[in-house]
Formats: C-alpha cells, sequence, structure tokens
C-alpha cells in the first residue's frame, strides 16, 4: 500500500474523562468490537499484572490508580486505529496533556450521573486549545441519570461547542429501552450483555413516527420524541467540516458495560475523525505523506526493569514510514540512533515493529539518549512547537540525607525531570535546596519512591512556602534581566535554564504584573 493509503486510513484518538466515568470499560469494548480481543476483561487484568511487574509502582498499585499511560492499536473496517489512553488520576495530568498533542481527535466519556466533571474540564481545555475534534460519548444511561438535555446544555456550557446528538436515549435506569438513532431514523433496543460480543439478536425498529414503538414504549418514547423534536428544531445539524475544526462535537448514548453504543462510537471514529494531519515544524510545515520519516518523542516511561534504568521513548509517527533498524538522527543534538527492538502496541501485546505510519505510536527503549520533546528525523534538523509543560501549582524543596549520594540526587532528579515525571528548578538565591514542582501531589511520592528504588538515594521532601509559578519573558531582554536582578529571591531556572517567577499567593503575581508591565508571565511553557 501506498504511503497516502496508509496514512489515510490511520485514526489516532485519546479517550478522556473523569476517573469512573467508565474509560476502561469503554476501552475494552471498543477493542472488542474492534476484534483485537475476544473476552473483555483483559485491560484490567493487564492493568493488575503492570502493577506487579516492577517495584516503584507498588505505591500506584497501593493506591489502585494507573500512573502510566498506554497505547494500543486494532484494526476496524479499512482503518488502522491507535488509541492512546491516559492516566484518570489528576495528580498525573500533566502526562495527559502530553498525550493530547499526540493524538488527531479526542473520544470524551461522561457518566450520565455526573455529568461534566472537573478533571474532564482541563482536559478539555487542553483539546480546545488545539482545536481537537472531540466524540462525547454519555455512559450509564442504564443508571438513573441526568436529563439528556440537561447533559447536552452542560457540556455545551463547559466546553464552549455546539453539542449534536447523533442518538437519543429512550428512557434510562431500569426503564432504559435504547437509543434512537437520529439520522438513520430507527431505534436500537437495549439489551443487558456483558463480556461477549453479540449482536446477531439486535433489535432494530424502524421509525420516529412509528405507531409499534409508541405503543411498546410508551411515556418514555413520547417523552423522548418530543425531546427530539426541539433539538431538531432548535441546533444544528451535525456538520462534518465544524467538527473537525473543534466546533461541534457529535453526541451518543450508550451503556459501555452493556455493550450498547459502542459500534456506533467506532463507526464515527472511522467515519468522522480525521486521519492524522500536516504538523508544524519551526522550519516548515511537516506532511504525513512525504516519503521521509519524521517522529516525536511525546512520553518517556521509565521501564520496568528498575535495575537496568532503561526508559521507552513514545515516538508519535508524523510523516513518511519507519522502518525496524533504520537510521535517525535525533535533531536536540544531531545524535544518530539506531533502534532495533523498537515495539508497537498492537492490541495490548507489545510486538516487535517492522514499519509505522504517521499517527501510529512507537516505542523505542533507550538508556535516557531520547528526551521529551525531541524530534527523530531521517537527517534534517526539525524542531517541532506544542509540547507544552504546565505551571507546578506544588513545591517541594529537596535534599539529600546523606551529603555522600548528592551527585545521585541530581542524575535522578534530572533524568526524571527528562522523563517529565516532575519538574526541577534550581533558585538562583545562593544555598537554596532544588525544588520540585508538581499538578498533583502524589508526583513528589512517586519521585521520592523512585530516586530512592533507582538511584540510591534517600531524599528529604521539605515544604515550601511557594505555590505558584509563571515563566518570565520579556520583548527587550534588558527588561528581563532588570526583573530577574530586582526579584533574585523569586527566581529559579528550570530544566532548559528557562526563568520562572516563584510567588507564594496569586495576590503577590498581580501586583507584580501590575509593576512591570513589559513583563510576560506565563502558566504553559512550550517545548522548542
Ligand atoms: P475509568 O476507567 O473511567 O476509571 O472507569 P471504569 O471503566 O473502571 O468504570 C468505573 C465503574 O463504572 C466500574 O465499576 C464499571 O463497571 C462501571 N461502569 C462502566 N460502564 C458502565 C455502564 O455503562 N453502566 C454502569 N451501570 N456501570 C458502568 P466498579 O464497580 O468500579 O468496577 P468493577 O468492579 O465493575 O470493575
Amino acid at each position: 500500500m501506498s504511503i497516502q493509503t496508509e496514512v489515510a486510513r490511520r485514526r489516532t484518538f485519546a479517550i478522556i474523562s473523569h476517573p469512573d466515568a467508565g474509560k476502561t470499560t469503554l476501552t475494552e469494548k471498543l477493542l472488542l468490537f474492534a476484534g483485537a480481543i475476544q473476552i473483555a476483561g483483559s485491560v484490567k487484568a493487564r492493568k493488575a499484572s503492570r502493577h506487579a511487574s516492577s517495584d516503584w509502582m507498588e505505591i500506584e498499585k497501593q493506591r489502585g490508580i494507573s500512573v502510566a499511560s498506554s497505547v494500543m492499536q486494532m484494526e476496524y473496517r479499512d482503518c488502522v486505529i491507535n488509541l492512546l489512553d491516559t492516566p484518570g488520576h489528576q495528580d498525573f495530568s500533566e502526562d495527559t496533556y502530553r498525550v493530547l498533542t499526540a493524538v488527531d481527535a479526542a473520544l470524551m466519556v461522561i457518566d450520565a450521573a455526573n455529568g461534566v466533571e472537573p478533571q474532564t474540564i482541563r482536559l478539555l481545555q487542553v483539546c480546545r486549545a488545539r482545536n481537537t475534534p472531540i466524540i462525547t460519548f454519555i455512559n450509564k444511561m442504564d443508571r438513573e441519570v441526568k436529563e439528556p438535555l440537561d447533559l447536552l446544555a452542560e457540556i455545551e456550557e463547559h466546553i464552549g461547542m455546539d453539542a449534536v446528538p447523533m442518538s437519543w436515549p429512550v428512557g434510562m435506569g431500569k426503564a432504559f429501552e435504547g437509543v434512537f438513532d437520529i439520522a438513520r431514523d430507527k431505534m436500537r433496543l437495549f439489551r443487558p450483555g456483558q463480556e461477549r460480543r453479540d449482536d446477531s439478536k439486535d433489535d432494530v425498529i424502524d421509525g420516529l413516527d412509528n405507531p409499534e414503538i409508541a405503543k411498546r414504549f410508551g411515556d418514555a418514547f413520547t417523552s423522548a420524541k418530543n425531546d427530539i423534536e426541539l433539538i431538531q428544531a432548535a441546533s444544528p445539524v451535525f456538520d462534518r467540516a465544524e467538527f473537525l475544526a473543534g466546533r461541534q462535537t457529535p453526541v451518543f448514548f450508550g451503556s459501555a458495560i452493556n455493550n450498547f453504543g459502542v459500534q456506533e462510537v467506532l463507526d464515527a471514529l472511522v467515519e468522522q475523525a480525521p486521519p492524522p494531519g500536516a504538523r508544524t515544524a519551526m522550519e516548515r510545515q511537516v506532511n504525513p505523506e512525504e516519503p521521509k520519516f519524521t517522529g516525536v518523542v511525546f512520553k518517556v516511561q521509565a521501564n520496568m526493569d528498575p535495575a537496568h534504568r532503561d526508559r521507552v521513548a513514545f515516538v508519535r509517527v508524523s510523516s513518511g514510514k519507519f522502518n525496524r533498524g533504520m537510521r535517525l538522527k535525533v535533531s536536540r543534538n544531531g545524535k544518530e540512533i539506531r533502534p532495533n527492538n523498537v515495539v508497537s502496541f498492537l492490541s495490548q501485546r507489545r510486538e516487535l515493529v517492522d514499519e509505522a505510519y504517521a499517527g501510529d505510536v512507537i516505542g523505542i527503549p533507550n538508556h535516557g539518549i531520547l528526551h521529551l520533546g525531541d524530534v527523530l528525523t531521517e537527517g534534517e534538523s526539525l524542531h517541532f512547537t506544542g509540547l507544552p509543560f504546565f505551571a507546578p501549582e506544588l513545591f517541594q524543596a529537596v535534599e539529600v540525607k546523606d551529603p555522600l549520594r548528592i551527585k545521585q540526587l541530581r542524575t535522578g532528579l534530572a533524568q526524571l525531570g527528562e522523563e517529565g515525571a516532575i519538574q526541577v528548578f534550581r533558585p538562583i538565591a545562593a544555598g537554596g535546596a532544588l525544588l520540585l514542582g508538581a499538578v498533583g501531589q502524589l508526583q513528589f511520592e512517586v519521585v521520592a519512591h523512585r530516586l530512592a528504588a533507582e538511584y540510591g538515594c534517600e531524599a528529604r521532601m521539605m515544604a515550601s512556602r511557594y505555590s505558584m509559578a509563571r515563566w518570565i519573558t520579556a520583548e527587550d531582554p534588558k527588561e528581563l534581566r532588570k526583573f530577574i536582578d530586582a526579584n533574585a529571591s523569586h527566581i529559579a531556572y528550570d530544566v532548559v535554564e528557562a526563568p520562572a517567577f516563584l510567588v507564594t499567593s496569586g495576590a503577590q503575581l498581580r501586583v507584580a504584573e501590575e509593576r512591570y508591565p513589559s513583563i510576560r508571565f506565563h502558566a504553559m511553557r512550550e517545548h522548542g
């Protein structure tokens, strides 16, 4: 197949949701419907076995959350679908944000009883900033949940997009009867089902005006019919161009645990979601169909064996064709690598990859040569922008218990910083201990645990008075210098030597903003 054909049949997306909305369940059911697994349950099982395979992940096991994101590839109809999982726990949202830079679309799962929840809102902001098209799945319709019209209003309010229902639920909870497919004018009847896929007995009834449905489902149907008529009169029809521009989200109702509504979501991914698009590098635009390989490291994960300090760099292919054993150049430093044991993530099993195309994700095991944001090419020097680092909201000072192990502390922090596990700041004030910045408390615990387990260095974490950081820039370098000199006790440099202004309160930040109008204060820094 030509590169063009391969690119056109790729769909790469992430599932975003608040913990417990049903992301894991839906992921399993998508794999089930795509034929990548036969019986649901393996994703959860694998999650559990992954916990067992490494020591530092004890922490995660204890808390029953997933620290690591993973990648799954499946084939459905003529398409190759890459599904990037994101950690649901909010302490790891920074990792999630970066995963969102590697996808072309997002699938938002909402618990119909809870509506749009805080964790989802933050993730949506990232999607909105990048105009990522979003498909919405409203889950758990088999429970007593919010009214569908209210849910739609909530979505519109929070994501600032038109929510266009593709289907409409008839009843809910114990009286959930099925969903009405608005475009096809058919009602598919709900049938609780569990682990296996079996659509041989699916019941479909035609027509919103069909007296048979009205008679059979009574009030639930009349109410759904009224809602549908209301919506058809009041809201825009689905327009793919609007969806691709991130201005409309198609909404599906269902129940993942019951296999209900899953097929519709898969079909929407294939039919509506975009294939990989062009990416903008500082030097030029990179088109996915270009013959030469380019890719970006959007995530670095410590490998399962702490003794070897192996890491896997997750690379999203941006263009061309990847062949096993090809020579690649790291744009940051011009170094050459020749990865042979590159892995793909085919439906839960890691497999050696022979070739990959734009939209695919490959994992390159390495010993620290690849950093977050690195660009790999066949020789050209390219730099992509857009890998976000968010200003931490929590700070702790870190010191080593045994002064003889200061070198281990520095190495460990440098590597964990590169991996994106934590942000490390070096205050310019003399004698200042290194500062760690995180968006979630759990990040500190993971870092302390890993420093001890992987670098043999017991670290002491101490409270810090800071509660906010802003990266600072100015058009005129002299102005920036002046600001840094005048506020030296509040300035620290991050791993790429970008200066940040640290404050103890929002009020303190506002005062600085007023006093120094020529300085720009950034809550987010883009790599590159
Ligand atoms: P997450 O990855 O987003 O955190 O959610 P997950 O899929 O683990 O689902 C969270 C809980 O919601 C699970 O129950 C799951 O069974 C349930 N769930 C998922 N989809 C549906 C649905 O369509 N209807 C109903 N009623 N429940 C659903 P749990 O008790 O926490 O876990 P488990 O013991 O069932 O594994």
